[in-house]
């Protein structure tokens, strides 16, 4: 069921009486880490109450294709591209001719026209409609356009009869909406991830800083996630937008980094991709400091060192799998190795910022791997989303293979 981690399922509920199981059904995909939306037909409506489904899912649940606030909100053509599996349970006859029609004469219908996601249908009506040829016909050509259908079982009906059209139950349904996905390299884990610059206070309006953009530990966090991982995202000050489906802490100085980190613990990888200063000013002043107008000395600023947040982490009692970044102008392998060693941890991330346009605040960067048997893995220069993606795979390697 990890393969539902991180997932956007659409979850569609048409008008018939296995309705009320769809809300046992958003609690099974909730629970194996999908994220849900309802969509509800008409019929639905009759049968169970968008307010349920909407208090299970935690989203506000969608049934009109002509409402405007609900288009002004989300809109159809958002909502389809939103999915990543149009899940219906119940399907029924109806819904099925309709589909199999390819109508778009409802927000369900349409939402299907839409999409590229995924397509998958648990029928669920009397034995004698499922058995009808009309409805085995639609059901054919909805298989042969790749529908994915589950079910529908056999037994007693609410009809009293007895044969095949009652929809599989909500647990089963889950676990084939999760078969409708493959295991990214991730899936399951937790990664944390640090990234952009501190600010360290001198006084009310003033700080100092680095040039650090964070783009490298967003594009980071995008990857973890593509592969499966629920990632928690560490922000100094940057301007980047939060990545989808990904739980960003904003924090400003190095000590609060340390601090919504460790709350953020326990983690199985850890990315300290973040420029944390390593010196902060010894004493914040209250007012805005002033200079002296009567002499033209300069001003001495007395620090202190800041706490070594990946240090910090990789001796913690709920030590993660650890992962560092050196940035060197000079000796790159070297002082990166040592650093590997003297920090204990299970990866290195070495990049050469001495070269013009990489590394450092632009959007490429190429980078050499050191793991503890300092062992070297060369990635060559590629935009920081094109890195990102190789370095989580190289990271997903070498922590399966650490865990087995
Ligand atoms: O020692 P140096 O700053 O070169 O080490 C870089 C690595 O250590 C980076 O991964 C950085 O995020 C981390 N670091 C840290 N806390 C500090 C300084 C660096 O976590 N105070």
């Amino acid at each position: 069921m990890q393969r539902l981690v991180n997932k956007r399922v659409l979850l569609g509920v048409s008008g018939g009486i296995a309705a009320y199981k769809s809300a046992e059904l958003v609690r099974r995909l909730k629970d194996a880490g999908a994220e849900v939306r309802v969509v509800m037909t008409r019929g639905a409506r009759e049968f169970i109450t968008p307010l349920t489904l909407q208090a299970l899912s935690g989203n506000p649940v969608h049934g009109d294709l002509l409402d405007p606030n609900a288009e002004a909100a989300m809109g159809h053509i958002e909502l389809a591209r939103w999915a990543d599996l149009i899940l219906v349970a119940p399907t029924t006859a109806d819904l099925m001719a309709r589909l199999a029609q390819g109508r778009g004469d409802d927000l369900l219908t349409t939402l299907v026209l839409a999409t590229d996601a995924e397509l998958a249908l648990a029928p669920a009506m009397n034995q004698a409609m499922w058995r009808d040829p009309a409805t085995q016909a639609n059901l054919q050509l909805l298989l042969e356009r790749g529908f994915k259908v589950f079910g529908p079982a056999a037994g007693e009906q609410a009809c009293g009869d007895i044969g095949p059209g009652r929809m599989l139950e909500p647990a089963d349904i889950a676990a084939r909406a999760a078969d409708c996905f493959s295991y990214g390299a991730l899936s399951g884990v937790h990664v944390l991830i640090n990234a952009g610059p501190t600010r360290e206070a001198i006084d009310p309006v003033r700080y100092i800083s680095n040039h650090s953009s964070g783009k490298m530990g967003f594009a980071l966090a995008e990857a973890a996630v593509e592969a499966g991982a629920r990632v928690t995202l560490v922000a100094g000050p940057v301007t980047l937008p939060t990545p989808g489906r990904v739980t960003r802490v904003d924090v400003v100085s190095a000590e609060e980094m340390l601090s919504a980190c460790e709350q953020a613990l326990p983690a199985d990888i850890f990315i300290a991709s973040a420029a944390v200063a390593d010196y902060r000013p010894a004493r914040v002043a209250e007012s805005k400091l002033k200079k002296d107008p009567a002499s033209g000395e300069g001003f001495t600023l007395s620090m202190v060192r800041n706490p070594d947040i990946l240090a910090t982490l990789a001796s913690h009692p709920q030590r993660p799998w650890c992962v560092g970044f050196a940035a060197e102008t000079d000796r790159l392998l070297e002082y990166a190795s040592d650093k590997l060693q003297r920090k204990n941890l299970d990866l290195i991330i070495a990049n050469d910022v001495s070269q013009p346009g990489i590394g450092f605040n632009s959007d490429e960067n190429a980078v050499t791997l050191i793991d503890r048997a300092l062992q070297q893995h060369h990635l060559p220069c590629a935009s920081k989303q094109k890195l990102a993606r190789q370095i989580i795979a190289h990271i997903a390697s070498r922590f399966s293979g650490h865990s087995e």
